[in-house]
């Protein structure tokens, strides 16, 4: 069984090699573009492309890892290692030319993600966490920032691709506006855990979002000692997701509880 950190320095190989084609094909990103789930929700070529890569390289370097993939990697693997991939995670950014866009990848070990980066190609920034060793950015460790309280809280949240879920994020947005500082909504949510962990943004909240949009997010954040947490206390899967630092998250879940920010039962 390969180590944590082992993970780690080919989750960090494969994001880049990964970003770095994707920012290559940046002029053709409009090229080949089907929809998925709405019309809104948008596939490149290079999102495909990328987890192309992505699971070649994972299948020719560990060939017996699961692998789960946005865009249909699925293999069951026989390890006890899953890697966890968002070829593109802010397609829609990527589309428009808004350098707002990242490569995440987490390893898990027996379901739990114990290494996870996340890399945005325009910038050149690279996250990275290992369970237990904190969350960095290059040399530098990082810390969310512990409170502020709400109403100095600078906010980032996102929207899903459903137009009835959004209807009902819109409606929860509205209210939560007036009692912060301000909103963000920067489109990846990847990234958007970064910030949260760079101490840029005070949290980052959102429901419905999938797995692979905040597997390695989620462990940056809270190796830089952001509480991750789910709204309604239950399994991921269709729940409001709530991050930020120790002191903002029990207000902040005390309103967004208010709002009914979870995902409603009826919604996809
Ligand atoms: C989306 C982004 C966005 C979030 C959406 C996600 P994609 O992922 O993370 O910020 O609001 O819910 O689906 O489609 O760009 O990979
Ligand atoms: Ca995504």
């Amino acid at each position: 069984m390969p180590t944590d950190r082992e993970l780690l320095e080919l989750a960090v190989r494969l994001a880049r090699q990964a970003g770095e084609l994707v920012r290559s094909g940046r002029s053709r990103a409009g090229d080949q573009v089907d929809v998925k789930s709405s019309p809104t929700d948008v596939v490149t070529a290079m999102d495909r492309a990328s987890e192309q890569l992505l699971v070649a390289e994972l299948t020719r370097l560990r060939p017996s890892d699961g692998i789960l993939g946005e865009e249909g990697a699925a293999h069951t693997g026989t390890t006890g290692v899953r890697w966890v991939l968002d070829p593109i995670d802010g397609t829609v950014n990527y589309l428009y030319g808004l350098p707002w866009y990242a490569v995440s990848v987490a390893a898990e070990v027996d379901g739990s993600v114990v290494a996870g980066v996340v890399y945005q190609p325009e910038s050149r920034e690279l996250f990275r966490a290992v369970r237990g060793e904190g969350a960095w950015l290059g040399d530098t460790r990082l810390r969310c920032t512990p409170g502020p309280i709400l109403g100095q809280a600078l906010v980032s949240t996102g929207f899903g691709y459903d137009a009835v879920r959004r209807a009902d994020q819109a409606v929860v947005a509205a209210g939560l506006l007036p009692q912060v500082r301000d909103l963000r909504r920067l489109g990846s949510a990847a990234l958007d855990l970064c910030q949260l962990a760079a101490g840029r943004v005070d949290a980052h909240y959102e429901a419905g979002l999938s797995y692979w949009d905040y597997a390695a997010g989620a462990l940056i954040a809270s190796e830089a000692g952001a509480v991750v947490d789910w709204l309604a206390g239950t399994p991921p899967a269709a729940d409001c997701l709530v991050a930020a630092g120790p002191e903002l998250h029990p207000a902040l879940c005390a309103v967004l509880t208010g709002l009914r920010a979870q995902v409603k039962g009826t919604r996809a």
